[in-house]
């Protein structure tokens, strides 16, 4: 897989936003319905503008499962554009404008770690036990999850997919973001000493033979530096200032702020949360930088701000710019289709699978 973004000519690089604009219309106006872009909430303003769709990871991935479109331009990051090019037909093409635009947390598992510690697991405990992923993983990890009788979720439903798993297994391990299990399991009544922490790099994951026997979740070490960034002691602060604030945070912060928030929940139901909310209310919102922004300007009439004294923001997502749309759909018009995202066959099967178990989840 070439993670190198083919390079752009100076034409390009030297044109102004309103030429690549203009550029970006006229490829979509001549290309109709065989080109859909879709984009993820945290991609710039300027970048969002042109998505036929915007969405969270689920509902990118539900549009990309049904849309007819010929060329997809995932406007998001490389997990999200591999996820699409799962679920889409053969004769679909899939592409994202910087295959270089990774994603910290999907990076934290990698595949054959995770079949070492499946293995040493299995040695330990008798326990049945269902794999999830949530979709921030690669193409590998989701087949893993295929192959072992379980599924991937987002954010949007991981409940519902601790749940489905619950009905089949004993135990699950959740790759790869701490924060998103731990926080979805206790939200379901799972108590902490149920939940541990799989460590790789140590014997045991770092655990006791009997906390494992007792685990009902075994959580992998992953997280998203981005989420990170938000904290207990500023949401204290916060409060003391204006009591009125509340506070809603994406399910990948830590547990910590995940408690002492007043909502957890998908970016979309962040979204949907606020636009609901009384014209006046005081919201600060813990996670990605582009949308909390967005939602500031969609919403003068209440007061929306990021639970941080500065911006936390998404390198990856930011890789995705104007002018890399632009040369990509210059390209797809010219017949070039580069930064094609093309799954490796021997996962395509188990991981769609495993996304398919997602996707019909209620
Ligand atoms: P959503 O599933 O809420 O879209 O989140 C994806 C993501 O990468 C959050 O950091
Ligand atoms: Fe990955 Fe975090 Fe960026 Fe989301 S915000 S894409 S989890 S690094």
């Amino acid at each position: 897989m070439n993670l190198n973004p083919a390079k752009i000519p100076d034409s390009f690089l030297n044109m102004s936003v309103d030429d690549l604009n203009e550029r970006i219309i006229e490829i979509k106006v001549k290309l109709g319905k065989r080109l859909q872009i879709l984009g993820h909430h945290y991609m710039s303003d300027e970048v969002i503008a042109h998505a036929d769709e915007r969405g969270d990871s689920f509902a990118l991935a539900k549009i990309a499962a049904q849309t007819d479109a010929e060329f997809i331009v995932f406007c998001g990051v490389h997990f999200m554009a591999e996820t699409a090019d799962i679920v889409t037909a053969l004769n679909q093409k899939v592409f994202i404008p910087d295959p270089g635009a990774g994603c910290f947390l999907a990076d934290c598992a990698r595949i054959r770690d995770v079949e070492n510690v499946w293995r040493e697991i299995e040695t330990v405990s008798s326990h049945k036990i269902i794999p999830i992923t949530y979709v921030n993983s690669g193409a590998d990890m989701k087949a893993f999850c295929g192959d072992n009788g379980g599924l991937v979720c987002t954010s949007s439903n991981a409940a519902v997919a601790l749940k489905w798993a619950f009905e089949r297994g004993d135990k699950v391990i959740f790759f790869p973001d701490q924060h998103l299990g731990r926080n979805t399991a206790f939200a379901l009544g799972i108590a902490l000493e149920e939940i541990i922490l799989w460590n790789p790099d140590e014997a045991l994951g770092g655990n006791s033979l009997d906390s494992i026997k007792q685990a009902k979740v075994i959580l992998w070490d992953g997280f998203c530096i981005v989420h990170q960034e938000f904290d207990v002691g500023y949401i204290e602060k916060l409060r003391q200032v204006d009591p009125q604030i509340n506070i809603i945070v994406h399910p990948e912060c830590d547990f910590s702020v995940a408690q002492a928030a007043d909502f957890m929940g998908s970016t979309a139901y962040i979204i949907r949360m606020i636009s609901a909310a009384q014209p006046g209310s005081h919201w600060a919102v813990a996670t990605e930088k582009n949308l909390v922004n967005r939602l500031k300007s969609s919403y003068p009439d209440k007061r929306i701000e990021i639970l941080q004294s500065f911006e936390p923001y998404c390198k990856s997502m930011a890789q995705i710019t104007l002018t890399k749309l632009a040369y990509q759909l210059d390209q797809i018009d010219r017949g070039n289709l580069i930064n094609q995202v093309i799954v490796d066959d021997q996962y395509v099967i188990s991981a769609r699978i495993a996304l398919n178990r997602m996707l019909e989840l209620t």
